[in-house]
C-alpha cells in the first residue's frame, strides 16, 4: 500500500492569476514552496514546479481555486462542511462572539456557549450519554475517550484493564494513543513504538467476505466480525481490555457499514466482558448519515461518543468526547477529577458557531433530507457499476466509497505500483481538473469516497456521476 491519507492533487497551474480572483497565484505558489508544510502529503509536489491546489472561496457546495475554477466540493472539505459553504449567519455568530468573549477556558470556569452546546450534544446523544468533554478536533476526542476508558477501570478497581481494540485500516487520528488505535500500518511504523496496548480485529469489509466463504450472507459475516472482538478480547484476557473503538461506517478502506446485527452483537459482547464500546463518530456525526448520530441509525448504545468535523460545519474548530452516565459517575463526588483537558477546548467562538450551525440543521432538516435523499445518492452511484474499473459502490448516508478494481470477476486489486500511478498519477488530478473535488485513497484497497455537503440533492448527485463516469472511463484506458 502507498500510503495516502488525501491523494486530492489537482491543478497545475503556475501562471500568474487572473486578477478576477484577487490572488497573484504564482506568489502563493512561491510562498508555499517556501514555507507550507501540507498535512499527509508529499511535500515534492511543491518542488516540482505543479505546485498545489490553493482554494479561496466555497458557496454551497462549490469551491473556488485561485484561478478562478470552480468545483463541486465532493468531500465537503474533510467530511466537514456539512451545512454547506458560505454561510454568513455563522460567520456573522463567529465574530459577534468573538468581539463580545474571544476566549474563556473552561478549566475551572464555564462560559454560557460550551454549557449550551454540552447539554444541546446530551439531548442529541442516545441513551444515557450526558457528559460532554470538548476538545479541538476528532484526534483529541479519541484521545480523550482512550485516557478517561483507562482512568474509569482504575476508579473502579481494576487498574488492569488499559488496553484497547479496533479494527484493521480504521483511522482514528495521529496523537500517539489515537495512533495505537489506528489500524493503518503504514500510518505509524514510522512513529513507532507509539502507546502501547492497541490491537485489531477485521473490519466489515464485506466485498472481501466472499473470499472467506461468506459469499451473500450479510448476515453471518457480521456476527464472525463481531465475534472477532470476543476472540481478541480472549487473547488479550477480559481483565486487560478497557475499551473498543469502532466507527458506525468507517471511513478508511472506504465506507464499511456494519451489517445487520453487528453492533447489537459487540454490544453484548462488551457488556459480557466489561470492555467500554466507543463509537467515533468524527465523520459519522452530525447529519452524514441521516442522524445525529449514526449510533442511533443503528439501534445500538455507546458508552462514549466521539465527534468532531460536522458539529460547526467547519467554521470553527472544536471536538467532543460525550461520555455515559456510568463513566462520569465517580467524577461526581469529592476530589476526583480528569487530569486531562485542553486550552481551547470548547472555544466560545467554535461553541457559539456550533450552536446555530446545529439551529440551522434543525431548521433546514439536514438529517431527514439525508435520510430521503441517501438512496437516490446510492442508486446514481451505482449506475457506475457498469464500468470494468469499478468493482463495489458501498457507504450510507451522504457518505460513499467506490473501489476500483483490476479485474472486477476475480476482485483483482492494483499492486503498489499500478495504485501509485492509477490514484496519485491520474486520479485525484483527473477528477480535481473536470471539476470534481472528492478523495482518491489507497490506505486499503483504491476506493474514491464522495461525502458532498447534506444541502445536495439528486441534480448534484447526477453531475458528480457524470464526472466520474468520465474520469474513471479514462482511468481504464491507462492501466
Ligand atoms: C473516525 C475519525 N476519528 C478521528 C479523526 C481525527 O480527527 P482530527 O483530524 O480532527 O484530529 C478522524 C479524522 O478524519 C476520523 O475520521
Amino acid at each position: 500500500m502507498t500510503l495516502s491519507k488525501s491523494g486530492t492533487a489537482g491543478s497545475t497551474s503556475t501562471t500568474p492569476a487572473p486578477s478576477a480572483t484577487g490572488f497573484d497565484n504564482a506568489d502563493l505558489q512561491q510562498k508555499a514552496k517556501d514555507h507550507l508544510w501540507m498535512h499527509f502529503a508529499r511535500q515534492s509536489t511543491l518542488e516540482d514546479g505543479h505546485g498545489v491546489p490553493i482554494i479561496t472561496r466555497g458557496q454551497g457546495h462549490h469551491i473556488w481555486d485561485s484561478n478562478g475554477r470552480k468545483y463541486i466540493d465532493g468531500l465537503s472539505g474533510l467530511f466537514v462542511v456539512n451545512a454547506g459553504h458560505g454561510r454568513k449567519r455563522l460567520a456573522e455568530v463567529a465574530a459577534k462572539q468573538a468581539e463580545e468573549l474571544a476566549f474563556f477556558p473552561i478549566w475551572s470556569y464555564a462560559h454560557p456557549n460550551a454549557i449550551e452546546l454540552a447539554d444541546r450534544l446530551a439531548s442529541y446523544a442516545p441513551g444515557d450519554l450526558n457528559r460532554v468533554f470538548f476538545s479541538t478536533g476528532g484526534g483529541e476526542a479519541v484521545e480523550t475517550a482512550f485516557k478517561l476508558a483507562k482512568y474509569y477501570w482504575k476508579l473502579q478497581g481494576r487498574p488492569t484493564k488499559h488496553k484497547v481494540i479496533s479494527r484493521a485500516v480504521a483511522y482514528h487520528g495521529t496523537p500517539q494513543g489515537a495512533l495505537a488505535i489506528t489500524g493503518i500500518p503504514a500510518m505509524k511504523e514510522m512513529f513507532e513504538p507509539v502507546t502501547p496496548g492497541g490491537f485489531r480485529v477485521p473490519n466489515t469489509n464485506f466485498y472481501r467476505a466472499e473470499e472467506m466463504g461468506f459469499a451473500g450472507d450479510l448476515d453471518a459475516f457480521g456476527q464472525w466480525a463481531a465475534n472477532r472482538i470476543e476472540e481478541m478480547i480472549n487473547f488479550e484476557g477480559p481483565e486487560t481490555v478497557a475499551a473498543i473503538f469502532l466507527e458506525p461506517v468507517q471511513n478508511s478502506g472506504g465506507c464499511f457499514p456494519p451489517p445487520p446485527g453487528y453492533f447489537q452483537r459487540v454490544r453484548e459482547i462488551c457488556d459480557k466482558y466489561d470492555v467500554l464500546l466507543v463509537a467515533d463518530e468524527v465523520i459519522t456525526g452530525f447529519g452524514r448519515i441521516g442522524n445525529w448520530f449514526a449510533s442511533t441509525t443503528y439501534g445500538f448504545q455507546p458508552d462514549m461518543i466521539t465527534c468532531a468535523k460536522g458539529m460547526t460545519s467547519g467554521y470553527s474548530p472544536i471536538g467532543a468526547t460525550i461520555i455515559s452516565d456510568r463513566i462520569y459517575e465517580p467524577f461526581k463526588h469529592g476530589s476526583t477529577s480528569f487530569y486531562h483537558g485542553y486550552t481551547f477546548g470548547g472555544h466560545p467562538v467554535s461553541a457559539a458557531v456550533a450552536l446555530a450551525n446545529l439551529d440551522i440543521f434543525e431548521e433546514e432538516k439536514l438529517n431527514e433530507r439525508v435520510r430521503e435523499n441517501s438512496p437516490l445518492f446510492r442508486a446514481e452511484l451505482e449506475t457506475l457499476l457498469d464500468l470494468p474499473i469499478v468493482g463495489d459502490v458501498r457507504g450510507d448516508g451522504y457518505f460513499f466509497g467506490i473501489e476500483l478494481v483490476k479485474d472486477k470477476s476475480t476482485k483483482e486489486t492494483f499492486d503498489d505500483d499500478e495504485s501509485e500511478r492509477l490514484l496519485r498519477g491520474f486520479l485525484s488530478k483527473a477528477l480535481f481538473d473536470a471539476g470534481l473535488y472528492c478523495r482518491a485513497d489507497d490506505r486499503g484497497d483504491p476506493v474514491v469516497q464522495l461525502a458532498p455537503p447534506l444541502t445536495t440533492g439528486p441534480a448534484e448527485f447526477a453531475e458528480i456521476a457524470q464526472i466520474l463516469r468520465g474520469v474513471l472511463s479514462e482511468a481504464w484506458t491507462r492501466l
